[in-house]
């Protein structure tokens, strides 16, 4: 399983990337604004930062506005991909952008039809996103769950299933057992995923107990 890190924070991004665990970056104009920065230069900090690929979203509701956006973007780095919405126009332009040899991250997928859609358009990544699937009351799991078993139904489905909108270590293991080949996961989360209250308590008798060792 791939772990991306759902941020646009160059210093998370540098903090994941040390940890050895960091295969890619998802953005968002939501996180690019966060950071106050602009978006450009920010990208490109981050490509040079990781060896995978960094989803760049474009913020144009048409084909046309959204193929400018798309291939300004791919020469900001070698790793940029281009993140399209779940639209008519975003799907159109996943297909015309991966017929180009351009990888695609379909984001805010929240049917599993969508991410069929998203798969015949040849998407690279689709992006369910789970939290904000919990967050209406439905289970964001079940949608991952199904989108495996329907791509797995077809072998000639290369899209991976990005596990997005990720708001727990549970998402994550979850997501594992079923088999998703990616989650993006923001930088409090992977914190939290190697914390354990058993790991801290097993450190600290080690030390005690070594302070005992005859020097
Ligand atoms: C995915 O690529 C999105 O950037 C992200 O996961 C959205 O998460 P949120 O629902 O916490 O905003």
């Amino acid at each position: 399983m791939k772990f991306f890190i759902d941020t646009a924070d160059v210093d998370e991004i540098k903090e994941a990337a040390s940890l050895g665990i960091l295969d890619g970056v998802t953005t968002n104009p939501s996180l690019i604004a966060k950071t106050g920065r602009k978006h450009k230069e920010t990208i490109q900090e981050i490509c040079a930062l990781v060896d995978g690929p960094v989803s760049v979203e474009v913020t144009s509701e048409d084909f046309e506005g959204m193929m400018k956006e798309a291939r300004e973007f791919v020469t900001w780095a070698d790793n940029v991909i281009i993140k399209v919405p779940l639209t008519a126009d975003g799907l159109k332009a996943c297909k015309a952008l991966s017929t180009d040899g351009i990888g695609v991250n379909v984001t805010l997928c929240f049917s599993a039809n969508q991410a069929l859609l998203a798969a015949k358009a040849g998407a690279t990544y689709i992006s369910p996103f789970v939290g904000r699937l919990d967050d209406i009351g439905r289970d964001g799991m079940d949608l991952i769950a199904d989108i495996v078993q329907m791509y797995s139904n077809y072998p000639d489905i290369d899209t991976q299933v990005l596990v997005a909108s990720v708001r727990s270590p549970d998402h994550v293991h979850k997501s594992a057992l079923l088999g998703a080949h990616v989650a993006t996961i923001p930088f409090g989360i992977i914190n939290k995923m190697f914390k354990h209250p058993l790991t801290d308590i097993g450190i600290e008798k080690f030390l005690a107990d070594w302070a005992k060792v005859p020097k």
